[in-house]
C-alpha cells in the first residue's frame, strides 16, 4: 500500500486555529472558508480562460480609470457573492468598485467583519499566462452591528487587521494567510478541489539576493531609490551582491517569490505618481501584515505601512517590502537622499 502522509486541509487547519482564540465563535473561520470557496471558482475560470471567450476587455473603466478585464469583473462578482451569502461580513471595499458595497440584509447586518479586496491582482498579465492573484484584508467593524457596514469600518490602519492573505494562481494555486500568529500556505489539489497545508510557518530568509522593481520608471525615481538600485548592483560577497533582478508585474507573484527566496519588492513614489501605484487598503496592508508575521518588514520608505491612517478607500502608498535587513537598507538610502 502507498504510504501517504496525513494531510491537513485548510478547513481543518482554520478550525484547529480557532481554538487558540478563546472567545471565537467561528465567524472568522466561516469568513475565511467563504473566501477560499470563491478563490476556487476564480481559479477554475482562470485555468479555462484560454479556452473560452472570457479574455479581453469588459469595455468599462474602473474607478482608477484603468481598463477592466472580463476576469477582473468576474472575480469581483465571485468574492462579493460569496461574502454576501456567508453573512459574516457586513461590507466590502473592492478595487473594482468606487464605493463600498454595504450588505443590507437581516443576516449580513449582524456580520462583525468587513473585507478589503483586490479580486484580481496583476490582471494585465492574464493574456500572457503569467501568475496573477487575489489579495484580501479583514477588519472587525467599528460601526454598530445591526446595519450595513460603513466607510469608517474600512478606513482603519493596517495594525487593526484581524486576518489577511492572498491567493496566487500560478504553476500551482496557493492560498497564504495570517491571523496574526504566523503565516501558513496551502496548495490547491485540483483533483479534489481542496487546499492542503504545504508551507507551514512561512518565514522570510534573514536576507536575500533578489530585488524587484519596475526599472522602466528609473528616470522618475527619487534619488534614494536610484542610489539603492546602484547598491543592489554593486559587488560584495558579504551581502550577496550583486543581487539578481526579478520583476513579474503582479504584486502577489513578486511578493510570494521573494518570501520564499528572500528578496525585496519596491514600488516607490515617482515624480509622476508621488504615492506610487499600489493601493494601501487592499494591496499594501495585507502583504504588510503577512510580511511582518513572516519576520519581514513593510514601509513606505520612511514609515511603517500598517500604521498609516487611510483617508480614502482607494488611496495609494509607496511600498518597500521584504526581509527586515533589506528593507532597512533601502530606508537608509531614502533618508540619506531625502529631497
Ligand atoms: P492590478 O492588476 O490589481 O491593477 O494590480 C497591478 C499592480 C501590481 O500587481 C503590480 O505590482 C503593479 O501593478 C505593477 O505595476 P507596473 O506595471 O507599473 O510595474
Ligand atoms: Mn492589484
Ligand atoms: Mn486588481
Amino acid at each position: 500500500m502507498v504510504n501517504r502522509k496525513r494531510i491537513t486541509t485548510l478547513t481543518e487547519f482554520i478550525v484547529q486555529r480557532q481554538s487558540e482564540y478563546p472567545h471565537a465563535k467561528g465567524a472568522l473561520t466561516r469568513l475565511l472558508n467563504d473566501i477560499a470557496t470563491a478563490a476556487k471558482i476564480v481559479n477554475r475560470d482562470i485555468n479555462a480562460a484560454g479556452l473560452v471567450d472570457i479574455l479581453g476587455y469588459e469595455g468599462k473603466e474602473n474607478i482608477q480609470g484603468e481598463a477592466q478585464k472580463k476576469l477582473d469583473v468576474f472575480a469581483n462578482e465571485q468574492f462579493v457573492t460569496a461574502l454576501k451569502g456567508g453573512a459574516e461580513c457586513c461590507a466590502i471595499a473592492s478595487e473594482e468598485n468606487e464605493k463600498i458595497i454595504s450588505f443590507n440584509n437581516e443576516f449580513s447586518e449582524l456580520g462583525k467583519y468587513v473585507v478589503a479586496i483586490d479580486p484580481l491582482d496583476g490582471s494585465s498579465n492574464i493574456e500572457a499566462n503569467v501568475s496573477i492573484g487575489t489579495i484580501f484584508s479583514i477588519y472587525r467593524r467599528v460601526s454598530e452591528v445591526g446595519e450595513g457596514g460603513k466607510v469608517e469600518d474600512m478606513l482603519q490602519p493596517g495594525i487593526n487587521q484581524v486576518a489577511a492573505g492572498y491567493v496566487i494562481y500560478g504553476s500551482s494555486t496557493m492560498l497564504v494567510y495570517t491571523t496574526g500568529k504566523g503565516v501558513n500556505g496551502f496548495t490547491l489539489d485540483p483533483s479534489v478541489g481542496i487546499f492542503c497545508l504545504s508551507h507551514p510557518d512561512m518565514m522570510f530568509p534573514e536576507t536575500g539576493s533578489v530585488y524587484s522593481i519596475n526599472e522602466g520608471n528609473y528616470i522618475y525615481f527619487p534619488q534614494g531609490i536610484k542610489q539603492y538600485i546602484k547598491y543592489c548592483q554593486e559587488s560584495d560577497k558579504n551581502t550577496l551582491r550583486p543581487y539578481t533582478s526579478r520583476y513579474i508585474g503582479s504584486l502577489v507573484a513578486d511578493f510570494h517569490r521573494n518570501l520564499i527566496r528572500g528578496g525585496i519588492f519596491l514600488y516607490p513614489g515617482t515624480t509622476t505618481k508621488p504615492s506610487g501605484k499600489l493601493r494601501l487598503l487592499y494591496e499594501c496592508n495585507p502583504v504588510a501584515f503577512i510580511a511582518e508575521q513572516a519576520g519581514g518588514k513593510a514601509s513606505d520608505g520612511f514609515n511603517r505601512i500598517m500604521e498609516k491612517q487611510p483617508k480614502t478607500l482607494h488611496e495609494r502608498s509607496p511600498l518597500f517590502i521584504g526581509p527586515k535587513s533589506m528593507v532597512e537598507k533601502a530606508e537608509e538610502f531614502m533618508r540619506q537622499y531625502k529631497e
